[in-house]
């Protein structure tokens, strides 16, 4: 996959229905990959109690978790310049709607996750750093604005497994029923 993707394709190739951008490719498994990674230890995170297992755990979580908004940020920035993902033309239209939506709001989801959780931390009076690059001071609480936070984050969950589910079932019925390039564009060939 990478020699095929450093040989024929680099950042400035635009995606075509045939072949995706180099920066399509990498951004969606850069940010796929770590935001499914960062809301497992969410979860788990969930369920622990406190104690110094959990704040290790959290580090790790607030820490990955505000880098993925600075990726999530430049993608969507390259969505806009770049435009809808060329149609492999496969699929009715309804069913080309749905993915658009789910695309939407997984992308939405990369945002809002991370921006609910840095604020929550820091309306509730904590300090917010990136593996200690402390990027706001601790603060006074503010209360209204960390239950708005924390219900945004916690409130997310179950949608975004539900639209999270629907894009995977999605792509394997592309690969395995249609038997389209849905799958393999995504990995570069
Ligand atoms: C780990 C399993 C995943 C698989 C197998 C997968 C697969 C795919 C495939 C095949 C496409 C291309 C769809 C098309 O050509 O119409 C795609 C696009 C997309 N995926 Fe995923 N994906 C995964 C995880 C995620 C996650 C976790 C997110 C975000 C939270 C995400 C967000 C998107 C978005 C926004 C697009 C639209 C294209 C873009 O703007 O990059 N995907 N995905
Ligand atoms: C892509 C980024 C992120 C994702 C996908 C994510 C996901 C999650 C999930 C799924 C949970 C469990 C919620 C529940 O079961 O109700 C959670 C909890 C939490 N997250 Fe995040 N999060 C992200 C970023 C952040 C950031 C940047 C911070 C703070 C700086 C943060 C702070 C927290 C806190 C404090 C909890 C509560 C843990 C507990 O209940 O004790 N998250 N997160």
């Amino acid at each position: 996959m990478s020699s095929d993707l450093s040989m024929s394709s680099n950042s400035s190739t635009p995606s075509t229905s045939e072949k995706l951008s180099f920066m399509t490719i990498v951004m969606h498994w850069l940010t796929g990959l770590s935001f499914v990674g960062v809301f497992i230890v969410g979860m788990i995170l969930a369920e622990m109690e406190r104690g110094p297992d959990k704040s290790f755990l959290m580090g790790y979580h607030k820490s990955i978790g505000a880098l993925i908004l600075i990726v999530a940020v430049l993608r969507v920035a390259w969505r806009l310049k770049e435009g809808k993902l060329p149609s492999l033309g496969t699929s009715p239209e309804w069913q080309e709607k749905i993915a658009h939506a789910v695309h939407g709001i997984l992308m939405l989801a990369t945002l809002i996750m991370p921006i609910s959780g840095v604020v929550m931390s820091a309306a509730g009076g904590r300090a917010v750093d990136i593996f200690g690059w402390e990027i706001i001071s601790k603060g006074d609480k503010i209360e209204w604005l960390q239950e708005i936070a924390s219900t945004m984050h916690h409130s997310a969950v179950n949608i975004i497994i539900a639209v999270f589910v629907l894009h995977v079932v999605g792509a394997i019925k592309h690969h395995v029923i249609d038997k389209d390039k849905t799958i393999t564009r995504m990995l570069g060939k």
